[in-house]
């Protein structure tokens, strides 16, 4: 099997290509990355040599970041939208035996503390230029699935937490602001809820959509782990060790989402998946990680991103 990832680079294509590698040692992967901001090869520098494995440098990966598509969308619809519409198109034309599209949660808009779960039936209600442009995305590989017969599958998933994310989303910001002896800028009243997965399971998810997955369908994953952010936010002070009175509460996020949560009986069902990972070990492996790679993200934390939210928020 030969897969091409696009955004290998990135915090889950990373993870996921270091998943397929150890799993099938047959497998040959490309990874496609622009190295923007956050896609950084020392993401896969335990696996540049791999023989199976190797690197190309172009630009067909997802703008990921909620905060900076609400500051700048255009990025947001030339690498998400017209990316993926090159993809298909590539796709077509050379007949592609799969095309797997990873998307989000936030197509579907944000919940109420009493509504249900969404699931794969729930209409698309995007409210960032973010998840509208990954909203967007979906449909155009549905309808090229629909119209050219593109044989396509999706996958939308849960906010993620783990190994290599970037120090820009909750997790990463928090424990790296923590263990350089800063404060952490909850937004809002921090009573904003996510359904947290464990990155690898997600990885598992996907490789179990690209190998099993029913042409033509969509997808949800979950992680059966709904927590507002100000519990996640003690947790991590918590491990670290660290007092509340390093909890900041800033300004909120403009249309900021209040609830996301999962229903992933399908993938559960069809394809035997379920999160492993409980909450408290995925927690514990993230803030450990951190810990165990300094290096990793005291450089990103000192270059281009801390200019680029100087710009616009002053100092984090
Ligand atoms: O739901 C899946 C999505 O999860 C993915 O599609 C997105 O690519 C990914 O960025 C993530 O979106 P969120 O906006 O939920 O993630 P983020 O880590 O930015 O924020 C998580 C929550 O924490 C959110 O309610 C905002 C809050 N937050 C975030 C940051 C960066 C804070 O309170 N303070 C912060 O400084």
């Amino acid at each position: 099997m030969k897969l091409l990832v696009t955004g290998g680079a990135g915090f889950i294509g990373s993870n996921f290509i270091r998943y397929i590698l150890e799993k099938y040692p047959d497998y040959r992967v490309v990874n496609l990355d622009l190295l923007t901001y956050a896609g950084n090869l020392e993401n896969l520098k335990d696996v540049e040599n791999n023989p199976n494995y190797k690197f190309a440098r172009g630009n067909f990966a997802a703008e990921s970041h909620v905060d900076r598509s609400i500051l700048d969308s255009a990025a947001f619809i030339h690498t998400n939208v017209v990316g993926t519409h090159n993809l298909l198109e590539v796709a077509k034309a050379n007949g592609l035996k799969r095309f797997h599209h990873v998307s989000t949660d936030e197509v579907y808009g944000h919940l109420g503390p009493n509504d249900t779960p969404f699931n794969e039936k729930t209409p698309y209600a995007p409210r960032s230029p973010y998840s509208a442009s990954k909203a967007a995305a979906d449909h155009l590989v549905m309808a090229y699935h629909h119209t050219y017969g593109l044989p396509v599958t999706i996958s939308n998933c849960s906010n993620n937490y783990g190994p290599f994310q970037f120090p820009e989303k909750l997790h990463g910001l928090f424990i790296t602001n923590l263990l350089e002896g800063k404060k952490v800028p909850v937004y809002g009243d921090g009573m904003q809820v996510r359904d947290w997965l464990y990155v690898r399971d997600h990885c598992e998810a996907i490789n179990l959509v690209i190998h099993k997955g029913k042409i033509g369908e969509t997808y949800c994953v979950g992680g059966n782990c709904e927590k507002p952010n100000i519990e996640i936010t003690k947790k991590i002070l918590e491990l670290l060790e660290k007092g509340q009175d390093l909890i900041e509460y800033v300004k909120d996020r403009p249309g900021h989402d209040r609830r996301y949560a999962m229903d992933y009986a399908k993938i559960k069902k069809e394809l035997g998946w379920q999160p492993r990972t409980s909450f408290d070990e995925g927690m514990k492996k993230t803030v450990e990680w951190y810990k165990a790679n300094e290096d990793w993200w005291r450089e990103i934390k000192s270059g281009e991103y801390l200019k680029y939210y100087e710009k616009q928020y002053g100092e984090r």
